[in-house]
This record gives C-alpha cells, sequence and structure tokens, in this order.
C-alpha cells in the first residue's frame, strides 16, 4: 500500500469513531473450542503489553517499550499480526505490524468518549451519540462540556425528528393547510435548535476544541441537508456556520496527527522532539487533552535531564565515572537532549572504556583470559555493530556476567544473532568488564 492511501486510511482510522460496545464477537464464529478472538477495529487505540520489536515489511524495525500505544489500521483475529499506523519524519504513514497477543486495547477515556459521541453525531449515528455522550457525561473532567453538547445534540434530534415525523403523516397531507402549517412550525423549531448548535460549535472552537466544534457543526451540516434541504423553508432560514469550517478541520487534524508522533517520540525518548509535536498541537488545537497530558510528563523529562547535564558536566574533571553516570541516565530520560550529546562525544573515549574497550594487549594483560584474542574481537565487533542499532550501549558494570547473558539472550532474536554469536559477545563482556572496572589509561600512565 503506498503512502497516501495510508494516510487515507489513518486519517479515517482517526476520524471516524468505531463501536465501543463490549467487543470480542465480531467476524465469523470462531472454532467451538477457542474463545472468542479479540477483534480491534479500524481507529482503536492498542497498547503494547510486553517488549516488542515493530515489524515493517517483515523485517525487524524499531523496537517498541512496553505501555507504547498505537492506532490500528487493520485487524483480521486469527490471520497474522495487527497492522498499526507509524508516521514517518517527513510526513508519510506506514503499517507496521506486531503480534495479537503483544496488545491490549485501551480503554476509551471520558475525553476519548466525548470526542467519538460527537464523532458519531457527524457521521449521523445519532443512537450511538446519544448513548457516548451521555456516558461521557458522566466523567467528572468532562461533565461540563459533554452536558453542553448533549443538550444541543438532543434538541437538534428532537427537532428533526420531529420534522421527519411530519412528512411522513399521510393523514396530514390530506389537508395541505394543515400539513404546510406544521412543518413552518418544525421547520421553526428545528432552525433554533441548529442555532445554538451552531453557537456551541462557535464556542467549542474559541474555547480550543477544534475537533469537537468541527465534528458537532459537520453532523448540523448534514442533518440539516436531510430535513431541510432549502436553505429557507417557510420563510425559515437555517442558521450557517459560525466556523471558518477549512480551517477548523484542517487544525483537528494536524493535532490528531500530533498526538500520534508524540507517542512515538516519547516511546524513543526523544523528549525535545516530542516537545515540538506538543506546540504544533496545541498551536492548531490549544485545548486537545491528549497533548496536554504528554506536555506535563515531557517538560518534566527535560527539566530532569538538563539536571543530568549538569551534575556530568560538574563532574567531568573531579569524578569521572560519576559524571558518566549522569550522562547516561540523562540520555536514558531525554535521548535528544543537545547538550547531552554534545557531552557524549565529548567523552566518547571515556565512555568506550566504561562500554565497550578495545582489545588491545593492556586489555588482554588486564583481563588475564584465556580466551583468544580473535574471539573477544570479534564479540566486541558483534557488540558494538548489532546492539547498537536501536539503542546505545549501557555501562559494563551496570549488571553481572550472568545478568549480562541473559540481557544478551533476551535481545538476540531482535539482534538476530545466533547462540554462537551470543556466547562470543558475553565472553567478550566478561573480559571487558574487568578491564572497565580498571581502564588501561591509568596502567600506561
Ligand atoms: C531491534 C532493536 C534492538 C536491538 C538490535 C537490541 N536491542 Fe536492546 N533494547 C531494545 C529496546 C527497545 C530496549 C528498551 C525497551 C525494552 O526493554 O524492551 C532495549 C533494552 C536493552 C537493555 C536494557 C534492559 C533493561 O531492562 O534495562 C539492554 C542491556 C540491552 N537492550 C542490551 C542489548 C544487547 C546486548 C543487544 C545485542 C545483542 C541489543 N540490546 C540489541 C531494542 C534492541
Amino acid at each position: 500500500m503506498s503512502s497516501p492511501v495510508l494516510r487515507q486510511i489513518l486519517i479515517s482510522a482517526l476520524c471516524v469513531s468505531v463501536c465501543v460496545l463490549p467487543r470480542g464477537v465480531v467476524g465469523a464464529p470462531p472454532a467451538k473450542s477457542q474463545p472468542p478472538a479479540v477483534v480491534y477495529a479500524s481507529g482503536d487505540l492498542v497498547r503494547v503489553v510486553r517488549k516488542e520489536t515493530l515489524q515493517f515489511n517483515k523485517e525487524p524495525f524499531l523496537g517498541a517499550p512496553k505501555g507504547q500505544e498505537f492506532t490500528v489500521l487493520k485487524h483480521e483475529p486469527g490471520k497474522g499480526p495487527v497492522y498499526l499506523a507509524f508516521l514517518q519524519k517527513e510526513g508519510g504513514v506506514i503499517a507496521v505490524t506486531l503480534p495479537e497477543e503483544s496488545l491490549e486495547l485501551v480503554a476509551p477515556d471520558g475525553w476519548m468518549i466525548l470526542l467519538r459521541g460527537c464523532q458519531a453525531f457527524r457521521d449521523q449515528r445519532f443512537e450511538e451519540a446519544g448513548k457516548l455522550l451521555a456516558r461521557a457525561v458522566q466523567d467528572a473532567a468532562y461533565k461540563a462540556v459533554a452536558t453542553e453538547v448533549l443538550g444541543r445534540v438532543e434538541a437538534i434530534m428532537g427537532a428533526a425528528r420531529q420534522i421527519l415525523q411530519v412528512e411522513g403523516d399521510a393523514a396530514l397531507k390530506a389537508s395541505p393547510e394543515n400539513y404546510g402549517a406544521r412543518l413552518v412550525a418544525g421547520q421553526k423549531f428545528f432552525a433554533e435548535a441548529v442555532s445554538g448548535g451552531r453557537g456551541l460549535a462557535g464556542d467549542l472552537a474559541s474555547r480550543g476544541f477544534m475537533s469537537l466544534a468541527i465534528s458537532l457543526d459537520d453532523g448540523i451540516e448534514r442533518l440539516s441537508a436531510r430535513v431541510c434541504p432549502r436553505k429557507e423553508a417557510g420563510g425559515v432560514e437555517i442558521p450557517a456556520t459560525r466556523l471558518a469550517r477549512e480551517e477548523v478541520a484542517a487544525h483537528a487534524m494536524q493535532a490528531a496527527f500530533s498526538v500520534v508522533r508524540c507517542r512515538q517520540a516519547i516511546a524513543v525518548r526523544r523528549m525535545v522532539e516530542a516537545k515540538g509535536y506538543i506546540e504544533d498541537g496545541l498551536r492548531a488545537e490549544p485545548a486537545r487533552p491528549e497533548l496536554k497530558a504528554m506536555q506535563t510528563k515531557v517538560l518534566a523529562d527535560i527539566a530532569d535531564a538538563e539536571d543530568r547535564y549538569n551534575a556530568a558536566l560538574s563532574n567531568q574533571k573531579r569524578n569521572l565515572p560519576q559524571a558518566l553516570l549522569a550522562l547516561e541516565r540523562g540520555l536514558k530520560t531525554c535521548a535528544d537532549l543537545p547538550q547531552l550529546i554534545k557531552l557524549r562525544e565529548d567523552l566518547s573515549g571515556a565512555l568506550e572504556e566504561k562500554t565497550a574497550p578495545p582489545v588491545t594487549p593492556a586489555f588482554l594483560s588486564i583481563a588475564k583470559t584465556s580466551v583468544p584474542s580473535a574471539t573477544l574481537e570479534e564479540g566486541r565487533r558483534l557488540y558494538t555493530t548489532r546492539c547498537t542499532q536501536c539503542h546505545d550501549l549501557e555501562m559494563l558494570d551496570k549488571r553481572t556476567v550472568t545478568a549480562w547473558k541473559s540481557e544478551v539472550a533476551g535481545m538476540a532474536r531482535r539482534a538476530k544473532i545466533d547462540d554462537k554469536q551470543q556466547d562470543v559477545i558475553v565472553q567478550y563482556l566478561a573480559a571487558a568488564q574487568v578491564v572497565a572496572a580498571q581502564p588501561p589509561a591509568r596502567k600506561s600512565e
């Protein structure tokens, strides 16, 4: 599938409300003995429940830490993995996959329910809209705004129903005068309700809820076209929109994409990049709750990484191991803080001695190992090339040799290394750990 096609799927996935009724009974009936399969709908939000690796075109693509959330593009239960949306830097959408059993559905929160309620109204699924909005009213955080929306939507749906009833009343039609009068009365009633709804949509936009505003206004637009096809009926004018509709729609879309990008950046700890997406998204939709929630966390992590940077800087001369530790912790919190990246370059020599010392004569004399140096070199080569594809190397003293062994085994599938290569890496790590504890640099002084 090409990126524009996927982009379209993602747009509808993000914007089309999906069923929020209990899942699990969709599609073909499952085989007798099996429990009903979980089925994700396009647009569902899912969470990764264990360490995973995203696949793209059946190749490992990127690590996905436990807890990362994705928007589902496509899922056919029992027929392979779940397709998830991934936004590339340049703006293209690709479909990455994860196995079904590594995902769980994220239960929609008050905001999601409110948004989906508005989107159901937009798509003229009135019964569902009523149910969802009534549920959103139960949420303390969104009670006020959900109550307003529900009130307006109910008034509009009620008035529309009345018009349709009059139009469908054959007995009434037999007396044209009566019919005309009832129709005009219904239309006036509808126009009043629309006026309230248009007003609320305008109000929501000025309060920064672009995605609610455009869904509500779109729904009114469509419903008006159905029940009052002519803008003026019996002297009644249906109030026009109060939104700059194209602009508001574009802003709502941009905010939805920013949410996806921000989630991706946070998953790989690129907090500075995430901060940029949050700012873009909030410029487009200032009240977007997901962005505000992520903003709090991202700013705290950046501040924390800045503290680590300062600690590393002040320790650089006095206590190098301490400085390296602070540097490592800082980069774990925020992998793209420019000053930390610069410091890592400045300290790269010292860092190498602590993470992957080269196999030199000094190394061999300190390590006192029976492992041939060619094997150690091969181990180092594998370790520094295969294990750095997704993350930096860690301090060797961070774990025991036994723990390293299980870490290497755990990462072997991702790094695509076999048992033999695992052994070679572990042999190198065991020797290197001894060396790192007693840097050759000091020996040669
Ligand atoms: C395809 C990507 C990928 C490759 C290749 C990879 N890792 Fe990882 N590794 C990850 C991800 C993602 C995490 C962090 C999230 C997690 O724990 O799953 C991680 C975490 C780690 C951790 C920290 C675990 C912890 O709990 O603190 C260590 C240590 C590690 N990897 C070692 C290795 C070694 C050794 C190799 C090479 C044999 C390797 N990695 C290759 C993706 C990869």
